[in-house]
């Protein structure tokens, strides 16, 4: 089969955690893929996965910054490929008070990530995939888009920004074809808390789910046309579809801060 017969997806975040198992499902099932992270770790990443038979090429970007995410929709074009799948997958935590604790200039960085680049490449990838009439696109939110997290409310009201985003343009691009879904993962095992500064907080200390399983449920969700994957299993889905729609911001505010205040990890307290 020549290349350009396979199918093409991108994935960011590809290098680490759900992003990487995302990337596993793709390859394999035969896609050959774009993979993206700041860099470190692409080339090791790109040699396993061209262990599935496909054909993997890298773009290193800083998904913080506009011109970076840029640079990866250039990459899709410079390929030459019909991209008939993207993860849009980066996306980066930060705990701390938001008085005295986090640092502006990092949840500014939070913002762009998990808000602007989703937005920008969505806004860049989704049109072509809309007049052709199909493609597919997973965005990685999470269940704490359900709830305000005290002690990381910039991530909380990233994902919140999210899943609004997700269930309006997919109202929109209703019919035309293009399947697109949304991954809510609870409490999964990859270096996000302890990248977020959580070691100490009862979310980051608690056993979680594993990112294979996470991201094997987004993966199935998306190629079998389901809007919603709740990667982690029944007791996410009760919560973010039960729990937190039953209670008031309030209530679900107070709840959360039990497991992700600094040193509520049962061992620091
Ligand atoms: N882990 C959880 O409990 C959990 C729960 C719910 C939702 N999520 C979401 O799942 C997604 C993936 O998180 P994860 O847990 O797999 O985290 P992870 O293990 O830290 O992996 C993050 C990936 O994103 C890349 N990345 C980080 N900063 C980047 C930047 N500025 N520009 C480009 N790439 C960047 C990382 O590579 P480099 O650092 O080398 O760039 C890595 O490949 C995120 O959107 C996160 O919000 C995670």
């Amino acid at each position: 089969m020549t290349t350009s017969n396979r199918t093409f997806a991108l994935v960011t975040g590809a290098t680490n955690g759900i992003g990487l198992e995302l990337a596993k499902c793709f390859a394999n099932d035969g896609y050959d893929l774009l993979i993206v992270s700041r860099g470190s770790g692409l080339e090791e990443t790109c040699e396993m996965l061209e262990g599935y038979g496909v054909t993997v090429t890298t773009c290193a970007a800083d998904l913080t910054r506009s011109d970076e995410v840029d640079k990866v929709c250039q990459a899709v074009t410079d390929s030459g490929r019909t991209l008939d799948a993207a993860a849009l997958n980066a996306g980066i935590g930060l705990g701390g008070a938001f008085v005295d604790g986090t640092a502006l200039e990092d949840e500014f960085s939070l913002i762009q990530i998990n808000v602007m680049s989703t937005v920008q490449l969505t806004k860049r990838l989704l049109p072509a995939m809309v007049e052709r009439g199909e493609g597919k696109l997973l965005l990685t939110s999470s269940i704490s888009g359900t709830t305000p997290i005290p002690f990381e409310a910039i991530y909380g009201a990233s994902k919140a920004f999210i899943n609004s985003f997700f269930y309006a343009v997919r109202n929109e691009i209703q019919g035309s074809g293009v399947q697109m879904t949304l991954l809510l993962p609870g409490p999964t095992e990859t270096n996000f808390f302890h990248r977020a500064g959580q070691d100490e907080t009862e979310v980051g200390a608690m056993e979680k789910f594993d990112p294979a399983d996470v991201a094997r449920d987004g993966y199935v969700a998306l190629m079998s046309g389901h809007d919603t994957a709740y990667g982690g299993g029944h007791s996410v889905e009760y919560e973010a579809e039960v729990l937190n729609r039953m209670e008031s911001e309030l209530q679900k505010a107070q709840r959360h801060r039990l497991i992700s205040a600094p040193g509520s990890a049962k061992g620091s307290r």
